[in-house]
């Protein structure tokens, strides 16, 4: 007998984006969406159309690409921005309006300043909107798991009769514990006269650290099918449930959970490097499935008992996430066709032939300083090509520094922003010295929230992956940048994160006031 299907609503591109510093632009979601939909995620949450032009637009050129996910956008409970997500959404193959309010006494009370019955009549009209033009509408009632249970199912009764499809409870602040949210969802099933009409999903943030043992608690207790969850577990505050656990779990467990998702597994890893290359946000060595340590034996004991039956240590094999050996792949005297072979092995798309082109000139650059070009090395790569694609308001046309023991580092750097101009500077290290250097040209006044480097191979000759995370007038970006050499890389990643600061991308958060 075939297994119960458990679907997989991917909200990297929504909640995932409300991470301080992890907005995409409209290039960066679509190649997300694009890996996403090779990973046949069901449920694509692309974004609040709502929330500014930027973001409508990106759902909109999302809806028009992907044909084999639904695409879903997500709306607060107010005719302008189902109507906004409407149009974003439209063009799809498949499309879902999400639709959501929140019902517990503190949020009524304190944040919407609204009484439980206007909330009721609002969720109402709201379904009722998003069904006119929608035949797939979700809702849901933010901090669902904090709202009062018999409230609670008024509203979902009186909304499942509006036309809602799916039934998604978020535990929007990570408060649940597995047990007893599994036995709430069990509950609400089980009260409401119409519970069958729809199908029950969850959305947990994983502030305890729990939110994939909640969310796998609500499918084997609660009865629900489907789950919301990011790449990586990106998220606001502590994350979201993260996807390729919940994927590896239903999949490497089905002798208890007896289900399966449509997910092809090998596409974890790219995914995960993408997203992760993308927000800047640098996935945990020892996270499950997607960190570097997650199949690395290091004790003897682990490694003489893998190389006697791999299962003594290994649940799952490395193979099977997406985890391909560091083969050398291209060299120096790699042709262009060569290059964009072994992308399109990659699943690596790029825009135009023109993108091909840079990015074969940036191959070329590389193979000239590193001997042998790994996978990851492509990634890197191209993710580098994707970042210059967003509008340059800042270019390193040069830069060199000097340290030595004993010697206080300097460092020169050209920029361009309308003609080129030069600056040097002293620091506390060769990277200390570039940032002041670039910093006395820019002048952004911007804070440096993070750095961190990163090898994208092993052995010295590996390039390096920065991260630079800056803030400023309470907006914060980051910025990446690849290569061989770190001081170059950080340079790279600094103005990078400058360039999104001067990009302006504003948008409103879903969570703030109706
Ligand atoms: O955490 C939350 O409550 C949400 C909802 C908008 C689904 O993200
Ligand atoms: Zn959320």
């Amino acid at each position: 007998m075939s297994k119960q299907k458990l679907i997989i609503f991917d909200t990297t591109m929504r909640d995932g984006e409300q991470s301080p510093g992890a907005s995409m632009t409209k290039d960066e979601k679509l190649r997300i969406a694009r890996a996403l939909e090779r990973m046949r995620v069901d449920v694509i949450e692309a974004g609040f159309p709502a929330s500014s032009n930027g973001d409508f637009e990106a759902v909109r050129a999302i809806a028009n690409a992907v044909k084999d996910s639904t695409v879903c956008g997500l709306c607060r409970a107010n005719d302008r921005d189902i109507q906004r997500g409407i149009e974003a959404l439209k063009g799809a193959k498949s499309w879902r309006v999400h639709t959501f309010i929140a019902t517990s006494p503190l949020h009524m009370e304190k944040k919407l300043r609204m009484s439980p019955e206007q909330v009721l009549e609002q969720a109402k009209l709201a379904v009722r909107f998003a069904k006119n033009a929608c035949p797939d509408v979700e809702f849901s009632p933010e901090d669902g798991s904090r709202s009062e249970l018999d409230f609670l199912c008024r509203v979902l009764e009186a909304v499942i009769k509006e036309g809602a499809t799916t039934i998604n409870i978020p535990d929007t602040v990570g408060y649940a514990v597995p047990q007893q949210f599994g036995e709430f969802i069990k509950n609400l099933r089980q009260k409401i006269p119409n519970s069958d009409k729809a199908v029950w999903s969850v959305h947990c943030h994983n502030d305890l650290g729990m939110a994939v043992a909640n969310s796998l608690a609500a499918v084997m207790i609660g009865g629900a099918r489907q789950i919301e969850c990011t790449i990586n577990g990106l998220g606001e505050r502590a994350g979201n449930t993260s996807l390729e656990e919940v994927v590896m779990a239903i999949k490497t467990r089905e002798d208890f959970f007896d289900m399966q998702t449509g997910i092809d597994a090998t596409q974890i890893v790219p995914t995960s490097r993408l997203v992760s290359q993308i927000t800047g946000f640098v996935v945990q060595p020892n996270k499950a499935v997607v960190g570097a340590n997650a199949f690395a034996h290091a004790s003897g004991i682990h490694q003489d008992g893998v190389l006697k039956a791999r299962q003594t240590y290994e649940i799952m094999r490395a193979e099977d996430v997406g985890w391909s050996t560091n083969k050398i792949v291209l060299g120096k005297l790699s042709g262009r066709n060569a290059f964009k072979q072994r992308l399109k092995e990659l699943d690596i798309e790029l825009e135009s032939e023109d993108a091909y082109n840079k990015a074969f000139q940036r191959f070329k650059d590389l193979a000239d300083k590193k001997a042998e070009i790994f996978d990851e090395d492509l990634r890197a790569l191209v993710a580098q090509e994707a970042g210059a694609s967003q509008e340059e308001h800042w270019k390193l046309v040069w830069m060199s520094q000097a340290s030595g023991m004993g010697e206080r580092p300097h460092a020169s750097v050209v920029l361009k922003d309308t003609i080129e101009r030069r600056a040097d500077a002293q620091g506390d290290g060769p990277v200390d010295a570039t940032f002041k250097a670039i910093e006395s040209l820019a002048k952004s006044g911007a804070e440096l929230l993070l750095y961190s480097v990163n090898a994208v191979t092993t052995g010295t000759e590996s390039q390096g992956e920065v991260t630079v995370r800056l803030a400023r007038g309470g907006r914060i970006v980051n910025g990446v940048g690849a290569d061989t050499d770190i001081v170059v890389a950080s340079a790279k990643a600094y103005i990078s994160a400058l360039n999104r600061l001067a990009s302006k991308m504003e948008r409103v958060n879903p969570q703030h006031q109706l």
